[in-house]
């Protein structure tokens, strides 16, 4: 990028008066060399920024845009209901539809309380688990996220290359400072993809354990999915010892398939938060489960209050969203699905047509991420952090950025498809990438 450019001279204003120049460290210059593109808008699968530079998007806001930028039919029902009003903190209608549509469409959703963010929901379904079961543990996965909350901040970060020791041996890595023993006593950390490990936790503590937390496929590592049968595991081995299971899609859900991870691999989780794909762009979330689970939320039971709790633009862009999605038969999700696994045989392509640099590809449905590594699969966190090399992942992105594609320089996140991604930016997206993996040293 140009040291003139617009875009430098803005995060150049930005590091006066923001911290690091952002709002979230992975917008910054922890992953944006030199500094991050400035973007000015989004349209479609293309973001423009504000040195008139275009990508084809592949983050999608994270995976919050299951219909792309500015799909009309949110456009119009945005603007149409912004000029009525943004936020009323009352009871909506449109809250009543969206979670009639939520019910109909999760199979083991009764009912849903409204949030604003992943971590919010998140933090609300494991006090839920703790009520529900009067246990105080929590069993978490190495290297999974379940937001910023202080009892779930262990080994969620990625480490510096190193290897973090046999499998066996368990490590307790605090991801930030600021975190008090206390906060933290109660949480088991286990890797993941691993029985045995979850099996000898579980019988040592497993009757004091308010519940185990997953994501459905592990989306904070780059994509790893579940081995054959594992997820249907841990919730079994939650059944032996009482233990609520709860399946985090706040990434996957809305994302693979009309029921997420839970139809995906048939299971029948406690608990499931969403977030993410659920605004459609705008900051909504929701916690579901069946009548036995959400009624600890009744009269403040456990407690989960909000002003924004259940936004109203949000509700109407969740509600437009879900509609266009399971119109002709989910046929959004399919496409998502089939636009996700050709972009993925798309790099496999372009990555075997070379021999310069070894990189693997892995990916389920819409949600793919490549790793350079020497390894055959990256399975886990401990994998991740040892052999996934990020130094080069970042100058890869950062270079793809050239070339009129945009994705997260962290190889810890993830890559996604949405309504707006067609064949033909497949197609233009893997030239871009042979390019760049060209001219990448
Ligand atoms: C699996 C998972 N759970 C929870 C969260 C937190 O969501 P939010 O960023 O909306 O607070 C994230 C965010 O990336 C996530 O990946």
């Amino acid at each position: 990028m140009l040291p003139n450019s617009v875009s430098g001279k803005l995060f150049a204003r930005a590091n006066k008066v923001l911290v690091e120049g952002v709002s979230s460290a992975s917008r910054g210059a922890l992953n944006y060399t030199p500094y991050p593109p400035y973007i000015r808008a989004g349209e479609g699968a293309f973001l423009s920024d504000v040195d008139g530079n275009r990508y084809l998007d592949w983050m999608m806001s994270f995976g919050a845009l299951p219909m792309g930028h500015s799909h009309p039919e949110i456009v119009e029902v945005i603007q149409r209901e912004a000029s009525r009003g943004t936020h009323f903190a009352t009871a909506l209608e449109v809250e009543v539809e969206v979670a009639e549509k939520l019910v109909s469409m999760l199979p083991t959703a009764d009912k849903v309380r409204f949030a604003n963010t992943g971590t919010e929901a998140c933090m609300a379904a494991f006090r839920m688990a703790r009520a529900l079961t009067g246990r105080s543990k929590i069993v978490k996965f190495e290297g999974h996220y379940h937001g910023w909350y202080d009892a779930v901040l262990l080994n969620s970060n990625p480490q510096p290359p190193l290897s973090l020791g046999h499998r066996n041996d368990p490590i307790r890595i605090p991801d930030s400072s600021g975190l008090t023993p206390g906060s933290l006593q109660d949480t088991i950390v286990v890797p993941w993809n691993d029985e045995e490990a979850l099996r000898r936790v579980m019988d040592t503590a497993g009757r004091q354990v308010a519940c185990v937390v997953t994501e459905g496929i592990m989306t904070n590592m780059g994509v790893i999915a579940p081995k054959p049968g594992y997820l249907n595991f841990v919730e079994k081995i939650c059944r032996d010892y009482g233990a609520l299971f709860y399946l985090d899609e706040t990434v996957t859900g809305f994302r693979v398939g009309a029921a997420g991870c839970a139809e995906l691999y048939s299971l029948t989780p406690d608990i499931i938060t969403y977030g993410k794909a659920l605004g459609q762009g705008f900051p909504i979330a929701a916690i579901t489960g069946p009548e036995r689970i959400m009624e600890a939320l009744e009269w403040g039971k456990v407690l989960h209050y909000g002003t924004h709790n259940a936004p109203r633009l949000g509700l109407f862009a969740c509600k437009a969203m879900l509609y266009a999605m399971t119109k002709d038969g989910n046929a959004g999700f399919q496409h998502l699905h089939d636009i996700g696994v050709a972009m993925a045989d798309a790099i496999r392509g372009v990555v075997a047509a070379q021999s310069k640099h070894k990189v693997i590809v892995q990916g389920v449905g819409s949600l793919f991420q490549f790793y350079f590594t020497d390894c055959n699969a990256i399975g886990d966190y401990r994998d991740f952090c040892a052999f996934a090399d990020r130094a080069k992942f970042r100058r890869f992105a950062n270079s793809l950025l050239q070339h009129g594609v945009y994705i997260s320089p962290s190889n810890a996140l993830h890559n996604l498809s949405s309504l707006a991604h067609t064949e033909q930016h497949v197609a233009t997206t893997a030239e871009a990438f042979s390019r760049a993996l060209h001219e990448l040293d």
